[in-house]
Order: C-alpha cells, then sequence, then structure tokens
C-alpha cells in the first residue's frame, strides 16, 4: 500500500501546481454563454446573467470605408451600458463585444483583413471600444473566410490582435482583453482549412457554430437542425464538427460548443409522413422558417402537438397537421452539455438569450454542466 502515498502526493501537487497557474493567468476555465443582440427585442435586464459566466453582445459592424470597428447609433445607449446591466444580478458574469455577424458584408471583412494599415484600424478601434464600452473582450464573427487567402488573413489578423490586446494591457496596466471567434462547425469550410494554430495560439476559444445543418431555405426534406451526431457519418453534426477541430490541432479547452434557441419549421407534403427526411413543400410559420424556442413551446402548447426526442441524433422534433419543427429542446441541451463536459471543452454558447422560454434552457444547461462528470485526465496520467 507504500506506493498509493507518493502518487497521490504527486496527483496532488500537480493539481495544486496547476490550479496555481491558472489562478496566475487569464485561462478561463468554462464558458457558459450565450448571445444577445438588440433586433430580438428581448430586454437585457431581463438576462437571467446568474446561468452564464459569457455573455456576449452582438453585434458591432465594420466600417468598410475606414475599416474601424463601429457601433450603430441605435445601439450605442444599450451596448454601452450591457456590462454594468448583466452584472447586477452576476457580478462576475464577463462580456464580450460580438463583430459581424451572418448578414454582415463578409468581402469587408476579407478586405480588411488582408492589409496590415486596415488591420490595424480594425484591432486599434475595437481594443478602444471594448474598453470604452467597459467590455471584457472581442469576439469576431466573420462569416466566413472562404479561400485558403482569406483564411491566411485570418489567421494574420488574430495573430495581431493577440499582440495587440497584450501590449494594451501591459501599458493600461488592466487585465488583458479576451479574444474569441464564432467559425464554422468544422475547421474545414467546404474544403478551405482554418489556420488552427494560429487559432490555437491567439485566441482564447473559438464558438463552433454547429447549427444550421437544416433549414427549409437549403433543404427540402425535414431534418434535425443541429444534430450532435450523424448515424450515417456522412452529414454535418456537431460531433463531427468537434472531432475534426481537435484532430487538425484545436486543444479541446479552445473549444466551445454552440447550440440553437430556436428551430426550423417545414410544411409537410404529407401530413402522415413526418419523421426526419420526410418531403415537404418549403418553410412554415416564417419566411425561412425560423421559430425561436418560447414560440415553438407555445407551439406545442397551443396545438397539443406531438413531441419526439430522438436520441440518436440528439434533436427534438414537434409536428401538428402538416407543420412540422426541428429544434432542441432541454434533453438535446442537456446531452451536448455532457458531450461537452465530458470531451474537456471549454464549455457551451447558444444563439440566442432572447429565444428561450423564462431561461428554462439555459437552467438545464447550466444545471447540467454542473452536475456532469468532467474528463479525469489529470487523475488517470
Ligand atoms: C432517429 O433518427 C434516425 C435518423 O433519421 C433514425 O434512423 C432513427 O430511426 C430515429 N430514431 C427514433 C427512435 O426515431
Ligand atoms: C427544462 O428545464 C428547465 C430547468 O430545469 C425547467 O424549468 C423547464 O420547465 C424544462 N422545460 C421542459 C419543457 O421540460
Amino acid at each position: 500500500m507504500s506506493f498509493i502515498k507518493p502518487i497521490l502526493l504527486s496527483v496532488s501537487l500537480t493539481f495544486f501546481f496547476f490550479s496555481l497557474f491558472l489562478g496566475s493567468s487569464s485561462a478561463q476555465t468554462v464558458v457558459k454563454a450565450s448571445y444577445w443582440f438588440p433586433a430580438s427585442e428581448f430586454p437585457v435586464t431581463d438576462i437571467d446573467s446568474s446561468l452564464f459566466t459569457h455573455l456576449f453582445c452582438a453585434f458591432a459592424d465594420l466600417n468598410s470605408q475606414t475599416n474601424q470597428v463601429v457601433v450603430a447609433s441605435a445601439n450605442q445607449a444599450k451596448f454601452s451600458t450591457f456590462t454594468q446591466t448583466v452584472q447586477q444580478r452576476n457580478p462576475n458574469v464577463k462580456t464580450l463585444l460580438s463583430i459581424g455577424g451572418g448578414i454582415a458584408d463578409k468581402t469587408a471583412y476579407a478586405s480588411m483583413a488582408s492589409n496590415p494599415t486596415s488591420r490595424r484600424s480594425f484591432i486599434d478601434s475595437s481594443i478602444r471600444l471594448a474598453r470604452s464600452y467597459g467590455f471584457h473582450g472581442l469576439d469576431l464573427d466573420w462569416e466566413y473566410p472562404s479561400t485558403p487567402t482569406e483564411m491566411s488573413n485570418f489567421g494574420t489578423l488574430i495573430q495581431e490582435w493577440r499582440s495587440a490586446v497584450v501590449a494594451e494591457a501591459s501599458s493600461s496596466g488592466r487585465q488583458r482583453l479576451l479574444l474569441a471567434a464564432a467559425v464554422f462547425y468544422s475547421n474545414n469550410y467546404y474544403s478551405v482549412l482554418y489556420p488552427v494554430q494560429a487559432v490555437a495560439n491567439s485566441l482564447d476559444w473559438v464558438n463552433l457554430m454547429a447549427y444550421d445543418f437544416y433549414g427549409p431555405g437549403w433543404s427540402r426534406v425535414t431534418g434535425p437542425p443541429a444534430a450532435l451526431y450523424d448515424p450515417s457519418n456522412a452529414g454535418p453534426s456537431g460531433d463531427a464538427g468537434v472531432r475534426s477541430w481537435i484532430q487538425a490541432g484545436l486543444p479541446a479547452k479552445k473549444a466551445v460548443l454552440g447550440f440553437p434557441y430556436y428551430g426550423y419549421a417545414w410544411r409537410l407534403s404529407n401530413a402522415n409522413s413526418h419523421s426526419y427526411y420526410a418531403p415537404t413543400t418549403g418553410a412554415a410559420i416564417s419566411p425561412d422558417g425560423s421559430i425561436g424556442y418560447g414560440p415553438i413551446r407555445k407551439f406545442i402548447a397551443d396545438n397539443r402537438a406531438t413531441t419526439v426526442y430522438n436520441a440518436t441524433v440528439v434533436g427534438d422534433y414537434t409536428y401538428s397537421g402538416t407543420t412540422w419543427i426541428g429544434y432542441d429542446d432541454n434533453q438535446s441541451i442537456v446531452t451536448k452539455v455532457r458531450y461537452a463536459k465530458q470531451r474537456g471543452l471549454l464549455g457551451y454558447f447558444s444563439w440566442h438569450v432572447g429565444a428561450d422560454d423564462n431561461s428554462g434552457l439555459s437552467r438545464a444547461a447550466s444545471q447540467a454542466w454542473n452536475a456532469a462528470p468532467a474528463t479525469a485526465s489529470i487523475i488517470r496520467s
């Protein structure tokens, strides 16, 4: 039995120094996050920030003439008080200003990243804005760098951004700004690869956007919009994305798994054919079929709709008559959160906090993270 003690001692010493290291650097231990954006019309004061470690305020824009990061005048009041507002319920929550987004002009980002002067404008203005509004960090949502040159410029941009926030912290004596980016669910964007090494070296983490896999705008059949697994292994899935990034060299502790607080609604061709991959005539409920989780719960209650959880793909769907909605309910969210923790990922995020139903999904997610066993890599080694 005498051999046990030195092993335990070395494990606890390792853990002790590991904790010291974490405490003395700005490394994050967990990210439980969501995005907020003003057009959701969800009041910032209604965010239950006690359920989050980080909140993203979206979006600041890139001025394509000056290459500076700017906040639309209609958003300035809300953005400049965002941090103070969400810290009322949780003084420890950290905030990041997100730049870009799905509808931003991606050619402006490609152009900005292609030359040192415009990169400098972007970087310096982003840091000034984050500091003047009181954010703890910055998040770049360039969707997406889509040629090898753009990917390489994206890598250069984030490396310069990292050097600049390090320099700013030492000259201002303040804690370094966090740097994150929202990226494609896979490191392989239609055969163009992300510069994973630059990502790993420069960013505190990346948000993997593991959703929008199926939607009426690009799929005539129903499907799970944000499957964690694809049983055929041929299509997109959260797990395939996570594995691709990690195999390409991203440390698991820099990956944050995303899931949607919205679903997609289709009009079924035949009310009796209502499983995955059923034929449809297109979108239902809204022009692109997107519908928030809150309204989905209302649809279910109003129509006494049938709900199905598919544990193979990890996704929910509901249908009534010819309306069919694929989405993530509690069980899908909880399963994804457990997956993230067990795979040793840094955490999870959702798009977007305003689409939740009385914070139900966020509460389920936060509880699931706390309850899930962690990977025991320190003990095992
Ligand atoms: C879940 O979805 C997969 C993929 O469509 C399907 O093969 C499987 O039968 C479904 N499972 C259940 C229990 O419906
Ligand atoms: C989801 O979980 C939350 C937190 O546990 C709970 O408040 C909510 O009622 C659940 N919703 C459903 C539809 O089960």
